[in-house]
């Protein structure tokens, strides 16, 4: 009976196709949850310097005049010698800015002595309510290493188009309660005032600091 044989081959193949599909979800729904519950694997399969590759082409950070948490005016010349952690963010932040500000506190303690040979640098994207007060309350919260840097709005426009840094107001129509949108990555720069790194957020403490440790002991 040719067509049952037929039928029988159709349905083994059938068979495999489900199989095959099932399986497909399975790795699609394991990989998603394993992405979601350590978001740092994602950063561990970019491999072992745990940084985005910025292409050649593109030129990251530069020169900047601003003004520091305890009203000091300061440039970007005045941390040579250092490397510097920068992040941008707003004091009014709800969550992100809050938690990779701890993060990179966390990540510096984990250094030990090396702690010394890094400044960690928040830079507003909110000057309207980031003043120098707004900021010295602020950055003490965190860390007593963490400098805060605010300015005009074009001093500040400035510094983020070099580090190409994205920010709007999420609600203009509100004049003190708004949200800011902002892009939320952490800038290394060298001693000698190159970009060296760009790490994602939430790449939490540990990963962070063996990135640092790395970068180091790379130069
Ligand atoms: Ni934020």
């Amino acid at each position: 009976m040719p067509w049952a044989d037929s039928d029988a081959t159709l349905a083994g193949i059938m068979r495999i196709i489900r199989f095959i599909a099932l399986f497909l979800c399975l790795v699609v729904l394991a990989g998603w949850v394993a992405l979601w519950v350590r978001p740092d694997l994602l950063a561990m399969l970019r491999g072992p310097s745990n940084s985005l590759v910025i292409p050649g082409s593109v030129a990251v950070g530069g020169p900047f005049a601003l003004t520091d948490h305890t009203g000091r005016r300061v440039t970007d010349t005045t941390f040579r010698g250092k490397w510097m952690l920068i992040y941008f963010g707003y004091t009014y932040c709800p969550d992100v800015c809050p938690t990779e500000l701890q993060n990179i506190s966390n990540a510096i303690d984990l250094l030990g002595p090396d702690a010394d040979k890094i400044v960690p640098v928040f830079i507003t994207v909110d000057p309207a309510r980031d003043t120098v007060a707004a900021l010295a309350d602020y950055v003490k919260l965190f860390d007593p290493r963490l400098v805060g840097l605010t300015g005009s709005d074009a001093e500040i426009a400035g510094v983020a188009k070099a580090y190409r840094v994205y920010y709007a107001k999420a609600d203009s129509k509100n004049a003190t309660t708004y949200l800011m949108d902002h892009s939320s990555f952490l800038y290394l720069v060298a001693p000698d005032g190159s970009f060296r790194a760009l790490f994602r957020q939430g790449i939490g403490p540990v990963t962070m600091a063996k990135a640092l440790r790395a970068r180091f002991d790379g130069s």
